[in-house]
């Protein structure tokens, strides 16, 4: 794999090598089971922009797995004096093994592993992609569904700005789901990531409306409108919480469906549905840990064990 920008890095084949190898490793991952895999290697987490679980599940991650972390952030560093992506990546080469990039700007994932050697793994770049959050997602799905094969999954809010909408779509459609992608008008699904999803096959709905769509759902993968990528805040106003889910609108829906949600939330979903068995979204964030310490091994080329003793 080496670099992770989008998921087109990875073939549906490693796609379910990096999950089994994630599903091994919760133990690590709780701190149960010491495996010190990746001892002497250095991860530079390189956020540019605000990050909460990304961040700290990569952080969390590399040191569960022996190794040693460089926290980045464009505040207080050279960034603030003018310097280049560029040269800022490229100085890291010799800093660390491995690094984690966020970025306000779609395109500086690439651009930024163009400009080093080592691997370079998509954090979040603009209004792109976001595949290390595919991956949990994909995994929180799997462990819930026991398949990634053929799910309804319902996608709902910001789906123009939502990287993360962008890369689990891609990579639902590549195992046969069927997708709805529900939104207001304004913030649809790019027109040319819905050609290219239909492209490969995909089976795609276009809807404004939630309550039609829960009873059929298997997930419903709730996103939040992505404020800091309006240009006015009066475009924000008009869609502010305009998708919001309570307990009680889940009557009926069917008993394994699972509520996902990649956080943070603002208002989409209410606490009512926090304590209901649909609710997935803090195990998901739980499950960054695991499969990111998959993702770094494979990056690295460090195998996982068949078998990690208990
Ligand atoms: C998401 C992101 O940064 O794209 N958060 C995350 O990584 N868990 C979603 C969001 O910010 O709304």
């Amino acid at each position: 794999m080496g670099d992770l920008v989008t998921m087109d890095d990875l073939t549906n084949d490693d796609i379910v090598a990096v999950l089994d190898d994630a599903e091994r490793l919760v133990p690590v991952a709780k701190g149960e089971v010491l495996l010190p895999l990746l001892q002497g290697k250095v991860l530079a987490n390189m956020f540019f922009e605000n990050s909460t679980r990304t961040r700290m599940s990569f952080e969390t991650a590399m040191k569960r797995l022996g190794g040693s972390v460089l926290n980045f952030s464009s505040i207080g560093t050279s960034v603030a004096k003018g310097e280049t992506l560029f040269d800022t990546m490229q100085m890291i080469d010799g800093y660390a093994d491995v690094a984690a990039i966020r970025h306000s700007r779609q395109g500086a994932a690439q651009y930024s592993a163009d400009a080093v050697e080592i691997p370079v793994l998509n954090a979040g770049d603009g209004a792109g992609n976001h595949p290390t959050q595919t991956m949990l997602d994909l995994f929180t799905i799997r462990q819930a569904h026991g398949t990634l094969e053929g799910l309804n999954v319902v996608l709902v809010g910001d789906l123009r700005y939502g990287r993360t909408a962008h890369s689990l779509s891609h990579a639902l459609v590549r195992f046969g789901a069927s997708l709805t992608m529900v939104s207001p008008a304004s913030l649809k699904m790019p027109v040319e990531i819905v050609s290219d999803l239909r492209s490969h096959g995909a089976n795609v709905t276009e809807t404004e409306t939630l309550n039609d769509q829960i009873a059929e759902a298997d997930v419903i993968y709730m996103t939040r409108i992505q404020k800091e990528r309006f240009p006015d805040e009066e475009e924000y106003a008009k869609v502010a919480g305009i998708y919001k889910i309570e307990a009680t609108d889940l009557v009926g829906a069917k008993k394994d469906m699972i509520v996902m949600h990649p956080l943070p939330r603002v208002d989409e979903i209410s606490p009512s549905v926090d304590s209901t068995e649909y609710a997935r979204y803090f195990q998901q964030a739980f499950n960054g840990v695991p499969t990111r310490m998959a993702l770094l091994c494979k990056s690295l080329g460090v195998e996982v064990p068949k078998k990690v003793k208990k």
